[in-house]
């Protein structure tokens, strides 16, 4: 846990705090109240006036659920903060809320209205002043049982729908506004707008949320907690460590030592590109571990997929310990720790969920090493880290890279792992991720890699017959890596590849391309 005693991210800033009742997309109210320069904060609804009291935010937005406030334990808004006298936005559930608690009424609805829906605009909104006028009929997102049927008293209708006689809702004086519809998703398309209108233009925030903001202030917090202690960071060549390193190597220079583990299971030129990147041009102390003989041998033989995890994860938590040791130990230790990890999740339907994958983190080691953690990133969402490390002149290369596993190229082999076998697979993979690249397709693309299949299969080549292995290609689209889909390559693309991955790499005879969405496949194949 980082140090309570430091001076808070937001303390230079307007925040909202968004109270979250369960909702699938609380996280992208967040990112839209984010994308408009204002820093925000999510709570659970249950620790609403903790997080009220610690953040003193200008405004409060409440987030959707798929509780119903008629139900005896259906979460509500503490009327501290519905009396407080500062702007609030109710978002669907969140209306349900502010009508049932305010004075209004709320009833459950025989049906869920689901999916696009058109608004009536029936009176001018200060809400959606600029885009929204009096007769437009704006598409928006809908996602409710429940229907407000009586708004409380100071309130308005300033917009219906053929399912929401409430759709939107406003009193200006008290300057609560609600709406029934989903304005942070991408369906309702003048969604992210109406958030802007209500942080800038109702809650007065300024835009002062920037990552050029962020870095100094960051910079200040981690001199303030590391003071003259030494930091120790493992450095991966990912977006999320690549931006820790840089970021604390800017705040504390030689304090900082970052540890480059080589697995073995790096794709092609990887080691190689992080050690001249950060040592040679970023002057970061660097210790680089060339384990792999050490890796390829706890994994001889080893084809379960879960044991492989179990493996890497074990060995990797040894080789950082000897490493940190050599150096003579350090007193912190940084991680790549984002805002998303560090959501509490409002959970109603209790039970834990089930683990598909357990995946390999440095998650072992701060408990193992008893060190401080330094997390100058667990405020941050992914694209606020990419904002960073540009920011930071990170090159571009780098900052759009695609994630990659920590267990590497070990979960692209089905099967067991040998050196051969990581040579075939690094040279399809590079010649793949070359084309997409020549295509001008690798930033349209979450993840795109080869995996080397246990499989041979006859082919004819020259004159001769071959039998040799299977290369899989996978490309896949998505945005946070829990659902993803298979990327629409034209077959031309595919052939190319493919011309070229038999030519060029010895031991793969033929090639196929993966076309399974998530769910139900997942994006590695082990
Ligand atoms: P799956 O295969 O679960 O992948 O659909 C979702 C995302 O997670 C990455 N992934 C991992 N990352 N250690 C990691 O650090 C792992 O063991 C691991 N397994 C999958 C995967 O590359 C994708 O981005």
């Amino acid at each position: 846990m980082s140090d309570t005693a430091l001076p808070p991210v937001h303390s230079a800033t307007d925040t909202i705090l968004i109270v979250d009742f369960g909702s699938q997309v609380t996280q992208l109210i967040a990112r839209r109240v984010r994308e408009a320069g204002v820093y925000c904060e999510i709570v659970p609804f249950a620790k609403a006036m903790e997080g009220y009291e610690r953040l003193d935010p200008r405004a409060v937005i409440l987030s959707g659920s798929p509780a119903s406030v008629t139900d005896e334990n259906g979460p509500l808004a503490p009327d501290e903060i519905l009396n407080s006298g500062r702007p609030i936005f109710g978002i669907c559930y969140g209306e349900q809320v502010i009508c049932h608690q305010m004075g209004g009424r709320v009833e459950p609805g025989d049906h869920r209205e689901f999916g696009r829906a058109h608004l009536d605009i029936i009176d001018d909104c200060r809400l959606f002043h600029g885009f929204w006028a009096k007769g437009d009929a704006p598409q928006v997102w809908m996602s409710h049982g429940d229907r407000v049927t009586a708004i409380p008293p100071g309130f308005r209708v300033v917009a219906t729908s053929p399912g929401a006689p409430f759709a939107a809702i406003a009193d200006d004086e008290r300057r609560i506004y609600a709406v029934q519809f989903h304005p942070e998703v991408v369906h309702t398309p003048e969604g992210a707008r109406l958030i802007s209108r209500f942080v800038h233009e109702v809650a007065g925030c300024k835009a002062d949320w920037t990552m050029q903001a962020f870095r100094e202030a960051e910079i200040a917090r981690v001199r303030a907690q590391v003071g003259d202690g030494k930091v120790i960071c493992g450095l991966s060549g990912g977006v999320d460590s690549s931006v820790v390193a840089v970021l604390l190597h800017e705040a504390i220079g030689d304090q900082l030592t970052c540890v480059f583990v080589d697995t073995g299971l790096m794709r092609a030129g990887e080691a190689e590109e992080v050690v001249t990147l950060f040592r040679d041009h970023y002057n970061i102390r660097l210790v680089h571990s060339d384990a792999s003989d050490l890796f390829l041998d706890k994994l001889a033989g080893v084809t379960d997929p879960e044991q492989k995890r179990k493996i890497i994860g074990a060995t990797f938590i040894d080789v950082f310990e000897k490493e940190a040791k050599a150096i003579g130990g350090a007193d912190f230790l940084a991680q790549g720790t984002l805002y998303p990890d560090v959501i509490e999740s409002v959970s109603f339907s209790g039970g834990p969920s089930v683990t598909i994958k357990s995946h390999h983190n440095v998650g072992g080691l701060p408990a193992r090493m008893r060190m401080k953690l330094v997390e100058p990133l667990r405020e941050l969402f992914k694209d606020e880290v990419r904002a960073l490390g540009r920011e930071l002149g990170l090159p571009a290369a780098f900052v759009g890279r695609h994630p990659f596993p920590g267990p590497g190229l070990a979960i692209r082999m089905p099967g067991d792992i040998t050196a051969e076998k990581l040579d075939i697979l690094r040279k399809a993979d590079k010649i793949y991720l070359e084309e997409i690249r020549n295509a001008g397709l690798y930033d349209e693309i979450w993840q795109a890699f080869a995996v080397l299949l246990p499989v041979r299969t006859v082919g004819v080549m020259g004159d001769g017959r071959t039998y040799d292995q299977v290369c899989g290609l996978r490309a896949v689209t998505s945005v946070d890596g829990m659902t993803a889909d298979s990327y629409p390559f034209e077959h031309a693309f595919l052939s190319r590849v493919a011309t070229r991955i038999i030519n060029e790499v010895k031991g793969i005879n033929r090639v196929v391309y993966d076309i399974t969405s998530k769910p139900p496949g997942t994006i590695e194949w082990e």
